[in-house]
């Protein structure tokens, strides 16, 4: 009899396993049995008005490989299949050497707005003839950021149509995903704009297209590994090329083709205690920055028949502040994951986010997204009708064959498994 696969384990042999495998602490382990709600005072103190806890299910992609280290990826999510889909994936691409990443800058973008300015042109002429004068407002304004290596790099001006004066300030964070940082520089350059030419501060503030944090990851797959019960692995490679081209002339198809993508990234950047939808915010304005809303992968053919994805995406990610020091699970995360700053972190988002693409595609092109979906559906439903531990894989192996997968079936179907067991 092979050993049962790390799915099959309950969930106290999960973590007896990573334990076991050097992944966790045996404290960190406890830490995630107990499932210890957060105390009155962080909860209470993180958001206005909190009236109780929400709970989402933690749940590990194993063994993914990137750069030639290998991950144990905590993720979040409610959705049934994504963490099976990531594996599965994972799995491919550990079989093809893994995935490659980097991520070229780490700086954040902010944007001061005033309008109401007699005169945008020598308005425009004196932010650039006064660029020392505002890197040293910036300095004042945030002098720790400066302390541990950033701060303001560059300013930009420009005048927008014909009505805005737009300052648009390039600005290092560190390790820090910085929108605090962000705007407060924002803020203090504005101030100062305003009282050397006037005017009215319109807006200043960090913008979500985080454009200087574009990370970029890409996979090399010999076709055999993709093939399918019924599919040849060339045949799979082809249509996932078409499946992507289609994408790049369909919006309605880009959209759903981008939302696979965010379904790996949101799950890691919420378990790592990121901002989601400033990731939400920054991947979709730069799949629309052509004007065409366009898929965030590529995925294509090379000379060797090899098939060779691509996915590009910003994500300005923290490694420290929000309530990454605040939430104990997110710190477990941390652990686990054992990423040692903001950019290692951002290139295993995006490979995760490319291999979700990719089991997506798969499966789209060959049995189906629904054969996978029924399996998981099936599971949830179970556990749904009051299906304990032992109880959910006969269960589910039931469900699988029913003609209709609904909660009557499932409550006759445990009501008859139990009496059986009588
Ligand atoms: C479902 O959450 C995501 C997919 O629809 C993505 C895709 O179609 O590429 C399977």
């Amino acid at each position: 009899m092979t050993d049962p696969k790390f799915y099959q384990l309950t969930r106290t042999e999960r973590l007896a396993w990573l334990v076991a495998h050097e992944q966790l602490s045996a404290e960190d382990a406890a830490f995630l049995a107990q499932q210890q709600p957060l105390s009155d005072e962080i909860a209470g103190s993180m958001i206005e008005n909190q009236i109780g806890q929400y709970q989402l299910p933690i749940g590990v992609v194993q063994d993914v490989v990137v750069n030639g280290q290998t991950y144990q990826v905590p993720m979040v999510v409610e959705e049934p299949s994504v963490i099976a889909a990531a594996n599965n994936a994972a799995k491919m691409v550990r079989l093809n050497g893994g995935f490659q990443t980097h991520q070229q800058q780490r700086t954040m973008l902010g944007e001061v707005v005033l309008t109401d300015l007699p005169d945008l042109k020598v308005a425009q002429n004196w932010v650039l003839a006064n660029q020392d004068l505002l890197m040293r407002v910036a300095q004042a304004a945030h002098p720790s950021i400066v302390k541990r290596g950033g701060g303001l790099q560059a300013i930009k001006v420009t005048v927008v149509d014909q009505t805005f004066l737009k300052l648009a300030l390039t600005i290092d964070t560190q390790e820090a995903m910085g929108a605090n940082i962000v705007n407060t520089i924002c803020e203090a350059i504005a101030r100062e704009v305003q009282s050397d030419l006037g005017g009215t501060i319109l807006l200043s503030v960090l913008t979500n297209a985080a454009f200087g944090a574009v990370t970029v990851a890409t996979v090399t797959l010999e076709p055999a590994t993709l093939a399918t019960k019924q599919l040849a692995g060339e045949i799979v490679a082809q249509r996932i090329v078409q499946a992507t081209r289609f994408a790049q002339v369909d919006l309605p198809r880009a959209a759903t083709h981008n939302k696979g993508i965010m379904n790996g990234v949101d799950a890691v950047v919420l378990a790592t205690g990121n901002d989601w939808r400033a990731i939400e915010a920054g991947a979709h304005s730069y799949a629309a920055q052509s004007g065409q809303y366009q898929p965030l992968t590529s995925w294509q053919l090379a000379a060797d028949g090899r098939l060779v994805g691509r996915i590009e995406i910003p994500l300005p990610i923290g490694m420290v502040g929000g309530s990454i020091g605040i939430l104990p699970a997110v710190q477990v995360a941390h652990r686990l994951l054992k990423v040692t700053n903001a950019c290692e972190l951002a290139g295993v988002i995006a490979a995760i986010g490319l291999g979700q693409n990719l089991a997506a595609l798969r499966a789209l092109v060959s049995d189906g997204i629904q054969k996978g979906h029924m399996a998981l559906q099936a599971k949830s439903l179970a556990i749904a009708v009051g299906a304990t531990e032992t109880e959910i894989e006969p269960l589910v192996a039931q469900l699988t064959q029913a003609k209709h997968l609904n909660t009557a079936t499932a409550t006759a179907f445990l009501a008859q498994l139990r009496h059986n067991n009588e």
